[in-house]
């Protein structure tokens, strides 16, 4: 007689633990879920009589050229902008070291980017390392030469659009929608630069008539690193355009570059006609190592 009474008691007792057992293991599925739920949404099936979604393979492939230093900033610097490219579909990172040789710590880090990756490098010689003078120079060039090379060889060329990722900057993902359009060459809006908000260049009818910046308005083109796109028949089909140590001052490469390739009035102006901001000029601060030991004084080694 005692044993359903117990059976009934236990299963009281039971229940409300039971009920908790499984709002914790909904929930943690749930956490399982998040981070799918968060990547990029796929298209939604279309309805049949609508005309095919170009497959992704006929999208343009992006070429993202970042020059890159070392620095005690470096790592945290390329991590921040592989989460960042990792999530840009066909996007092909030209990774150009500043220095004599590929380096363990960015080999290490690109081998482990999670996208295709080319890595090169070049150094910049002594004399051009000052302040003042431009910067990136050479390691642009390295970009610019494997491209064509690449490229050279398969007539025709596939679709491509090159840009220029310097490594300390800051992308929406917005911005590689924007420029993977670009039929010749492509600006848009800056953000944080050149001692304003923003930098943009100015639209009137769907063409660029000028520019809205605090610095060097006389520039033929006044625009960061940052705020052009160029297609890859353009490249090739300018095979001597680069960047120019001679007569080039900072803040100048953009233009110099830029008059090899195009005019003003061919300019495809994107993000909303250049007003809205898709990228910042962001400069991260010189870390402070003032109480760095002068030998090493840790047990451990550790890349940082
Ligand atoms: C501005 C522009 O945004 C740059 O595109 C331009 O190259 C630079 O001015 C210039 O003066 O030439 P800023 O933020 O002052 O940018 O320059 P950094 O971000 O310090 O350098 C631009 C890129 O070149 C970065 O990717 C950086 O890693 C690389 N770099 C810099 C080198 O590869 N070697 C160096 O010695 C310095
Ligand atoms: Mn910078």
């Amino acid at each position: 007689m005692k044993s359903p009474l117990l059976g009934r008691f236990a299963l009281l007792l039971l229940l409300p633990w039971a009920l908790l057992v499984a709002v914790v293991l909904d929930s943690e599925r749930g956490r399982a879920r998040a981070p799918r739920l968060a990547a990029p949404r796929r298209p939604a099936p279309l309805p049949a009589a609508a005309a095919p979604a170009p497959a992704p393979a006929a999208l343009p492939t992006i070429y993202a050229i970042t020059p890159t230093y070392s620095r005690p900033v470096q790592k945290a610097e390329l991590t921040r902008l592989a989460n960042t490219l990792r999530q840009v579909a066909r996007l092909h990172w030209v990774v150009v070291e500043d220095a004599a040789g590929r380096s363990p710590l960015v080999s290490r880090l690109v081998a482990g980017a999670g996208l295709p990756v080319t890595h090169l490098h070049v150094p910049t010689p002594r004399r051009y390392k000052r302040p003042g003078l431009p910067r990136a120079t050479e390691q642009r060039n390295a970009g610019l030469a494997w491209l064509r090379q690449r490229h050279q060889h398969l007539p025709p060329p596939q679709p491509g659009v090159l840009f220029f990722a310097d490594d300390d900057n800051t992308y929406s993902l917005e911005l590689f929608q924007e420029m993977r359009t670009t039929r010749k060459v492509s600006v848009w809006p800056v953000g944080l630069v050149g001692g304003r908000r923003y930098e943009r260049p100015i639209v009137e009818n769907g063409r660029v008539v000028g520019w809205y910046t605090g610095w060097r308005p006389d520039r033929p083109f006044a625009i960061d690193m940052a705020g052009f796109a160029v297609s890859l028949q353009v490249i090739l089909s300018h095979p001597k355009a680069v960047f120019k140590r001679r007569g080039s001052q900072p803040g100048m490469q953009e233009s110099d570059f830029l008059k090899q390739i195009t005019t003003v009035e061919e300019l495809e102006p994107k993000a909303n006609n250049c007003t809205k901001v898709l990228v910042w000029h962001t400069r991260t601060e010189k870390v402070n190592l003032a109480n760095e030991p002068k030998y090493h004084l840790d047990t451990v080694n550790i890349e940082v």
